[in-house]
């Protein structure tokens, strides 16, 4: 059984820091880790936390004492990884369609870099030769899961070099000497089927032929993590067995090592994270009994932006006897977190929990409707510490300037 936070935990939690606040499970991630270490065990590989998913100084700082490494998505996370101890050569940069001016800020600093446009290579190879070596991200044209919205990797994507451009890229290579050492994918988030891995891995492996500098396939992230009952995860130890016996192939065939780099965000933070909000009202409209709770889209915008399925609990009143709710948020949108919910009787001031909202959570909120963004608590070895406290009104002013 993974490890969780108890109802008990939550609550105390909810009453020393208040509501709405995201609650993250230190120990859980560390789980999630050695999952992956255990699964891909046999293999030479090297995994980057994907930070865009929760960038708390403290998770970034946790996630370092466990080992991994991080990869980040603007060079402000990049600045966040150096001032949470990572060092330069554990920091990996993947972003897409920005200024060279920040490619140069992150080759400065002496990160991995994986770059995806021609444009970008050429400036690139053009300023540094084969002094620095690079990745470069490709489309693969794979479709990854359902939602398109979380799909990076397909023939319509705004992601990567198109892979049937590579004679671009080699023509790049050649003009200006540009030393590739890494080729990268990333075909989306919530990807279940091992398959999809596969797919790009053939793709990456008929494009290394072209490069005989590259060392290091990454695979980026999108490891899928179950938010419906009875939803499944990836199976990561068919995926380490994949992986393996694909590169053993490989490096039989034409004799030569890969190491393989992954990405996984949601993995590794999204069921370490809770975000506990209160009930303000409870409103009878016909057949619908809306909850309305003290957060909405400004804190917690999956439900809304992906459709995404959250479980809820009533963690008030655990044994309640269960009717329907619509659980919606406060902010002037319609903002839905759940439609025709069967929950245990829901009271005014009862805590409502949304399970696995340690991924894009926080990370996602804004100020919307001049609200502030919630605290964050991180439980570690049993106690509760409270890693960002909640905005003030002094928060919402601070970059407005007097004219
Ligand atoms: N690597 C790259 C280059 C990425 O763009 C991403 C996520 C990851 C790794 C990590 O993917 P993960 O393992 O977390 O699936 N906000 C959406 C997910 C967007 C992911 C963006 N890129 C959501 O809440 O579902």
């Amino acid at each position: 059984m993974p490890l969780q936070l108890s109802n008990e935990q939550l609550k105390d939690a909810a009453n020393e820091f208040g509501t709405p606040v995201y609650v993250y499970h230190a120990e859980r991630i560390k789980e999630q880790y050695e999952n992956l270490l255990e699964a891909f065990k046999d293999t030479d590989v090297k995994f980057f936390y994907a930070a865009k998913a929760l960038t708390n100084l403290h998770i970034l700082r946790y996630v370092k004492s466990i080992g991994c490494n991080v990869d980040c998505s603007s060079i402000n996370e990049v600045k966040l990884a150096l001032l949470a101890g990572f060092e330069p050569s554990a920091i990996l940069y993947t972003s897409n369609n920005i200024s060279f001016d920040e490619i140069e800020e992150a080759k400065q600093i002496g990160v991995s870099i994986n770059i995806d446009s021609i444009s970008n290579l050429k400036k690139f190879g053009n300023k540094f030769g084969h002094r620095y070596p690079v990745g470069v991200r490709l489309r693969p044209n794979i479709m990854a899961g359902g939602n398109l919205k979380i799909s990076t990797g397909h023939s319509a994507s705004k992601f990567g070099v198109p892979v049937e451009d590579i004679d671009e890229i080699l023509k790049v290579q050649e003009k200006t000497n540009l030393h590739i050492r890494t080729l990268h994918i990333h075909t989306g988030s919530e990807i279940k089927d091992v398959e999809v891995f596969a797919k790009g891995i053939e793709v990456l492996f008929e494009a290394v032929r072209h490069f005989p500098e590259v060392e290091v396939i990454d695979l980026g992230g999108g490891f899928k993590v179950p938010y419906m009952p009875g939803e499944e995860a990836t199976d990561i130890e068919l995926l380490g067995k994949k992986v393996k016996e694909e590169f053993e192939w490989y490096e039989k065939k034409d004799g030569r090592h890969l190491q393989v780099w992954f990405e996984p965000g949601k993995f590794l933070v999204s069921e370490a994270g809770y975000f506990i909000t209160r009930v303000n009202v409870l409103k009878e409209s016909g057949e619908i009994t809306f909850a309305g709770v003290d957060s909405g889209l400004n804190h917690f915008i999956r439900p809304m932006f992906y459709g995404a399925y959250h479980e809820i609990e009533n963690i008030s009143n655990p044994s309640g006897k269960k009717r329907k709710y619509n659980v919606v948020g406060n902010i002037c949108e319609t903002d839905t977190f759940a439609e025709d919910r069967l929950l245990p009787e829901i009271r005014e001031g009862d805590l409502l929990v949304f399970r696995n909202a340690g991924a894009y959570g926080f990370e996602m909120s804004s100020n919307y409707n001049s609200r502030f963004k919630p605290a964050e608590v991180m439980l570690k070895g049993g106690k509760a510490h409270l890693i960002r406290r909640r905005e003030i009104l002094d928060d919402l002013l601070r970059s407005q300037q007097e004219i």
